[in-house]
């Protein structure tokens, strides 16, 4: 197949791309809600700038771009012939508060790259780059908005949920210029190929390995749940110990009991995140609580148990201090396997690009994660020097994002090839 012969690849080419990408990741950081740091909730201002950025870089690669109606950013590369089916190469641009910059971030610019390195040759097939706007959750609590909408699982109801502000998903999809009626509507169409996914690993197995890249073989599953803790709030200097109804030692002794339980069992995480006592002043007895849970396990029924044990846990010890007891699921999510067929090729052009197909599990959730059950999908990890993310320290290797680059594009020929 013409282009992606390897040997047609320059060195210096793929230099250049290297350089382009770690670029591309240093501009997109400067794009913040939060000057100074890095932090780019949904459909903020500083995602209108950051899709200002991608837009130009993808145009200028002749990619026909478009938003869609729950701003998840469209590159079109066409294919040698018409109506040829698509390839998705996509990842997210939103951060957690004081990310670091490579977090979904990366996967897109290396998409771009990709297409950079083709250098307008045409395929069998088209190359659609997509930018989701959210994955995290932290706006609205609410992970994988964009990758839930683009396989039509974002329920209706969602988007009257509400941000610390009280401005709804609606409201938010409104205020970005975008209609929020049409969200149906970007449910993709018939026609795709596959989704390939490409992001830091986010933790220290790849670097214990001396690997620059591994092969997602499946995600694990995670459960978020909003908890509540009632109590009744009280003057700190009138109300003995043993009258209190204190919300806030409630939970504390409950988040005790989910660590516990974690480090009991094998491959369980379970972190309370978030917290907030009301009415958070320091002379009342707190008399409400809202805290997170975020819980995850390669098999479902361990995860599954362990949220029914903490459940059990809160209300046995809420009943024991005159508290009540309440949670919320904001998500229940399965573990999911990555497309066999799709994730074998991978693992033949990571070999082919002189690297060794590590396959691994996936203990961060991934947008993959939520199109794999309606179209082949695959992802490729790039090693996180220090097992670090989700913090300003994040980082990746200049050599890792080049063993990416030829990992991916071996890919392409390799789809090419058929
Ligand atoms: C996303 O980063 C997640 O795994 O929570
Ligand atoms: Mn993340
Ligand atoms: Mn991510």
């Amino acid at each position: 197949m013409a282009l992606t012969k390897k040997e047609e690849i320059t060195e210096a080419a793929l230099a250049a791309a290297v350089a382009s990408v770690m670029e591309g990741c240093r501009a997109m950081a400067a794009f913040s809600d939060d000057p100074g740091r890095t932090t780019r909730l949904y459909l903020t201002p500083a995602v209108k700038a950051a899709h200002g950025y991608l837009r130009e870089r993808m145009e200028r690669l002749g990619m026909a771009v478009t938003i869609d109606a729950v701003g998840n950013l469209h590159g079109f590369y066409t294919a040698e012939k018409a109506n040829a089916p698509r390839l998705l190469i996509a990842s997210h641009i939103d951060t957690v508060p004081d990310s670091g910059g490579f977090d979904g971030v990366l996967g897109v610019i290396l998409g771009i790259a990709l297409i950079e390195l083709l250098s307008g040759k045409r395929l069998p097939f088209a190359i659609e780059v997509i930018a989701f706007p959210e994955e995290e959750g932290v706006r609205f609590r609410l992970p994988f908005l964009g990758s839930r909408a683009l396989v039509g699982t974002l329920e209706q109801d969602l988007l009257q949920r509400k941000d610390a502000n009280g401005i709804s998903v609606a409201e938010a999809v409104r205020n970005f210029g975008l209609d929020p009626t049409q969200v149906p509507s970007v449910k993709t169409g018939s026609g795709v190929l596959g989704y390939f996914e490409m992001h830091i690993e986010q933790g220290p197995v790849l670097e214990s390995l001396h690997a620059p890249v591994g092969v997602v073989e499946a995600i694990v599953g995670q459960t978020r749940l909003e908890v509540n803790f009632r109590g009744c709030a009280n003057h700190a200097g009138t109300t003995p110990m043993h009258l209190r109804q204190d919300a806030l030692a409630g939970a504390a002794e409950w988040i005790t009991v989910v660590e516990n339980a974690a480090k009991r069992k094998e491959s369980l995480v379970a972190t309370v995140g978030r917290i907030e006592a009301l009415p958070g002043v320091g002379n009342v007895v707190p008399g409400e609580v809202v805290c997170s849970l975020d819980i995850r396990h390669a098999e479902d029924a361990v995860r599954q148990q362990a949220v029914q044990q903490l459940i059990d846990a809160g209300e046995a010890l809420a009943t024991r201090r005159g508290l009540v007891f309440t949670t919320k699921t904001l998500l229940d999510q399965p573990a999911e396997p990555m497309d066999s067929a799709l994730t074998a090729v991978l693992a033949q052009a990571v070999e082919s690009a002189g690297y060794a197909p590590h396959k691994m599990p996936s203990g961060a959730g991934h947008d993959a994660m939520i199109v794999a059950p309606f179209m082949p999908a695959a992802m490729l990890f790039l090693r996180s020097p220090g097992g670090i993310s989700h913090h300003p320290d994040e980082s990746v290797l200049t050599e890792d994002v080049l063993a990416a680059l030829r990992v991916g594009m071996n890919f392409l020929e390799l789809l090419a090839a058929g």
